[in-house]
């Protein structure tokens, strides 16, 4: 396979970013409902500490995803004879899926910095109450739009897949293409 997708197959780079990528949100939703959940803080922190560094691989790998395909790469074209509509709702959903990870992302990152959290997580002093700050809550609601989204997303490859049968996921490096 190549690192370059072709008309009808994403290329090993593409694939690569797309898994990795699932499987880091899967990682951030199970330790940041974790965290966020939990009322023992050394629990807390051992939790955020997980998060943390997965939520700085999303990003930049959602960052390194821009750059490949506004710069290096051309997506393969959708099934030819799906509806206009369709087609317009799968551009609407990846380019909103891009930009709440990003938000998602950097309402972290700001609710980290601004309630005075990072010498909790990179040392031993201990942890500030974090929802004493506005993008805390913006990082909760973003995360939760993400998984609409996502369910959007995997609900229309499961689609393709099962019902249309066009082998959508095979472009993606699931099974036959
Ligand atoms: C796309 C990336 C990310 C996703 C999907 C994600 C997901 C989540 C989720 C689902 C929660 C629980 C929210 C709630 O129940 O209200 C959470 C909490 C949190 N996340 Fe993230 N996160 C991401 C990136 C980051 C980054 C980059 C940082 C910081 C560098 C970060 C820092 C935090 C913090 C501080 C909390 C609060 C935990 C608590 O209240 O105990 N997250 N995250």
């Amino acid at each position: 396979m190549s690192a370059k997708s072709t008309a009808t197959r994403y290329g090993s780079v593409a694939i690569a970013i797309h898994w990795l990528s699932a499987l880091l949100i899967v990682a951030l939703f199970a330790t940041g409902l974790l965290a966020a959940a939990q009322v023992d803080p050394a629990a807390k922190l051992a939790l955020l500490r997980a998060h943390l560094p997965f939520g700085a691989g999303a990003l930049l790998l959602t960052l390194l995803r821009i750059v490949w395909w506004l710069a290096i790469d051309r997506r393969p074209a959708l099934p030819a004879d799906q509806p206009g509509w369709q087609r317009a709702m799968a551009k609407v959903v990846h380019l909103l899926l891009y930009g709440i990870v990003l938000v998602t992302a950097a309402s972290g990152i700001a609710t980290v910095i601004l309630s005075g959290a990072l010498p909790a997580i990179l040392g031993s002093a201990t942890l500030p109450d974090l929802e004493t700050v506005l993008p805390r809550a913006v990082h909760g609601l973003a995360a939760r739009v993400l998984l609409v989204l996502l369910a959007l997303h995997i609900g229309a490859a499961f689609y393709h897949q099962f019902i249309r049968k066009d082998r959508l996921l095979g472009r993606m490096g699931i099974g036959a293409a």
